[in-house]
């Protein structure tokens, strides 16, 4: 499917797919939308030293780059798992250019390393945070109890249902550790019901730009 270039509000750039009439990020600000959903909601409320994230649509690697930014002051050891059926192309991704990162340096030195890494196997992008990227469907997904804390950034039920049914859901329960998370910008009623159904406690929380809630779902 083709890949277009679209800015956002806040002045982040995002891609689009026309055919899904998707955007790989919110139009109200990408940047804005991942701090909001994946670090605030997501990767600060767990409180670990050591944490095991598993992110459901690696696309664009903005979900890694906001981590690797919160990271600079949290000093977590973090192993991150992106989970991606239809990489983003290296060149896309240069066009991309998240400029107003607040670590952009940082940042620019290693989008060739996140995106050239190796799939499947674990690379040290810093001292602190290890990555594995996993090329294959979200539906093939079986891990049990190994991760602290799920970034689910599928594209929105209305485009791709089959993503956020209970099934999914199931599959994404037991991949988390006891009193893990899942965090998405979606609060549709029937994900939400459907989360429930597989045994979460739902959390509804204020949205990011644009959304006046997201979800944050506890395996309690
Ligand atoms: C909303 S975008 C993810 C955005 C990403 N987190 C980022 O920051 O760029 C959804 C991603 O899911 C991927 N995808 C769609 N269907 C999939 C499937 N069945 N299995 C695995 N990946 C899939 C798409 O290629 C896309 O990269």
């Amino acid at each position: 499917m083709k890949r277009e270039l679209r800015e956002t509000a806040d002045g982040s750039k995002t891609l689009f797919i026309e055919e899904l009439d998707e955007h790989y990020h919110s139009i109200h600000g990408a940047l804005a939308e991942s701090r909001h959903v994946f670090i605030e909601a997501g990767l600060k409320f767990i409180d670990k030293d050591e944490i095991h994230i598993l992110e459901i649509g690696f696309g664009t690697g903005l979900n890694l780059l906001t981590t690797l930014e919160a990271n600079e002051t949290l000093k977590k050891r973090i192993f991150y798992t992106g989970v991606e059926a239809y990489p983003v192309l290296t060149e896309e991704v240069n066009k991309l250019s998240y400029e107003n990162l607040d670590i952009p340096e940082l940042v620019q030195s290693l989008i060739p390393e996140i995106h050239d890494a190796l799939w499947e196997k674990n690379h040290a992008i810093t001292t602190l945070l290890s990555l594995k990227k996993e090329e294959k469907k979200f539906q093939e997904i079986r891990n049990q109890n190994e991760f602290d804390l799920i970034y689910f950034d599928a594209f929105a039920p209305s485009a791709q249902p089959e993503l956020w049914t209970e099934d999914v859901f199931k599959n994404m329960f037991k991949a988390l550790k006891p009193s893990g998370a899942l965090v998405t910008y979606c609060a549709k009623g029937q994900v939400k019901r459907n989360m429930k159904a597989v045994g979460f406690e739902i959390e509804r929380l204020p949205g990011p730009p644009g959304k006046r809630e997201m979800t944050r779902a506890i395996k309690a």
